[in-house]
């Protein structure tokens, strides 16, 4: 992303897309929509989701891009840039603490899937169906190492690089989870998780439902907290926000949808429970591998593109909190990279010890979440991005201007003129709107 010497500006709209869809697709598709549609219910929930994505979270994603590109700078920067000295700067802050919070746990599911990768590999040199055991060290350490990896990328500032490889591997990941597609579909009993997934039933709705699919698309699409308003900021003055973020949306969107069929098919043969929450695809994925032929194969190249993916996003939380130690604070890139990364894994510890299944975290329980990392999922990739989202929509009604909004959109964009009026009315009544009452229902008032 942004070289270590001035900021940098993607080179072409493509370099823009690559980049934002690397950091909206990774854990938040495969690992986190599945498990999420499982504790919701289904269908229901992925109607609403959907619902959600091109309602609220597309309108979110077109401002929160514009405002980086129109300002140039990172979250707390931008604030700071349209009204010198604003309060709202501390919206830039809560979303870098965000930031931080989400990389905490998220980089403890990278590790795990970086063991199972690992996992696979000695089972196909030495034999045996050896299952991964996530010992308590274990976890730490690939944790440890996945941070670390992310720390390395983003101080090396070969984003780029890794980009230019995930074009080459995505599409390679896309195959791979075809076939595990097919596999899964032809399993006995499939067809019921396919309904499952795809038929609503609406007595499943409640708040907390609704509350889960909003903020799954905030999550997946790396709203609210300033990572495509930082992504956005590299966008050159020639290109086209709304094409790009609709393209980001779509892809992210339609893999997600894959990974719920790549998913809930197997869980319904294998008579799994949906709702068994954070550790469903690592429950049930392994259990397709064993049916499949050449599925040791499969595994490693699975896992091993997981990971890349993951590690796009992981380069895209540590970058955003990064940029603004670098361009508010002037620190040299890596001992910021380094602080924040080292922060990070203290944070983590004890997300890493409940996934580890230490009692004391794993039994904790606020807010009907039950378990640190849940906790934590719940404040950070619920919560958060939500009140970001809705503070962002605020911004830009009240502060920037709806009309400015749109002029930083429309200078690129020969449609927008014609949808422009259409996304002000999102903006402004029904994006914050819908968040408002979404949050408020949750809090039972
Ligand atoms: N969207 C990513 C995923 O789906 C995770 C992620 C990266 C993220 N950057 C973010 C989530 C910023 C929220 C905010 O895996």
């Amino acid at each position: 992303m942004s070289a270590p010497s001035g900021r940098g500006e993607w080179s072409s709209q493509l370099g823009f897309v690559l980049a934002a869809a690397g950091s909206a697709i990774g854990l938040g598709n495969i690992w986190r929509f599945p498990y999420v549609a499982g504790e919701s219910g289904g269908g229901a929930f992925v109607l609403v989701y959907l619902i959600c994505v091109a309602f609220i979270a597309l309108p979110v994603m077109l401002l929160e891009i514009s405002l980086g590109r129109a300002t140039q700078k990172n979250p707390v920067g931008a604030f700071l840039t349209i009204r010198p000295g604003t309060k709202w700067r501390f919206l830039g802050f809560l979303a870098l603490i965000t930031g931080l919070g989400i990389l905490s746990y998220y980089a403890v599911i990278a590790g795990r899937v970086v063991a199972y990768c690992v996992t696979y590999v000695q089972i196909l040199v030495q034999g045996g169906a050896a299952e991964y055991q996530g010992t308590t060290t274990g976890t730490l350490l690939y944790f440890a190492f996945f941070l670390v990896l992310t720390v390395l990328v983003v101080v090396g500032g070969v984003q780029r690089g890794i980009e230019r490889w995930a074009k080459i591997l995505m599409p390679l990941l896309l195959v791979t989870m075809f076939g595990i597609i097919v596999r899964g579909l032809l399993l006995p009993g499939s067809l019921e998780g396919v309904k499952w997934f795809l038929m609503p039933d609406f007595s499943k709705l409640d708040g907390r439902v609704v509350l889960n699919a909003m903020s799954q698309a905030f999550f997946s699409l790396s709203l609210g907290m300033g990572a495509m308003l930082t992504y956005g900021s590299y966008l050159s003055k020639k290109q086209d926000v709304l094409r790009c973020g609709t393209w980001v949306v779509v892809f992210d969107t339609a893999i997600a949808i894959l990974a719920g069929l790549m998913i809930f098919p197997a869980v319904f043969a294998l008579g799994q429970d949906p709702a068994m929450s954070t550790t469903l695809i690592f429950e049930v994925l392994p259990k397709v591998f064993a049916e499949m032929a050449g599925g040791t194969g499969v595994a490693i190249l699975f896992f091993f593109l997981l990971s890349v993916a993951a590690l796009t996003s992981t380069v895209s939380l540590l970058e955003v909190v990064t940029a603004y130690f670098v361009d508010e604070l002037e620190w040299p890139r890596s001992k910021a990279v380094w602080v924040v990364g080292g922060a990070t894994l203290v944070v983590g510890i004890p997300s890493a010890l409940d996934m580890a299944g230490i009692e004391a975290l794993s039994s904790l329980a606020v807010f009907g979440k039950v378990g640190f990392f849940s906790i934590m999922d719940f404040v950070w990739g619920n919560l958060s991005l939500a009140f970001g989202s809705l503070m962002l929509c605020l911004f830009g009604i009240f502060v920037w201007g709806l009309q400015r909004a749109s002029a930083e959109i429309e200078s690129t964009s020969a449609l927008f003129p014609k949808i422009g009026g259409v996304w002000r009315f999102f903006v402004r009544w029904v994006c914050p709107l819908s968040i408002v009452i979404i949050l408020a229902t949750l809090f039972g008032l």
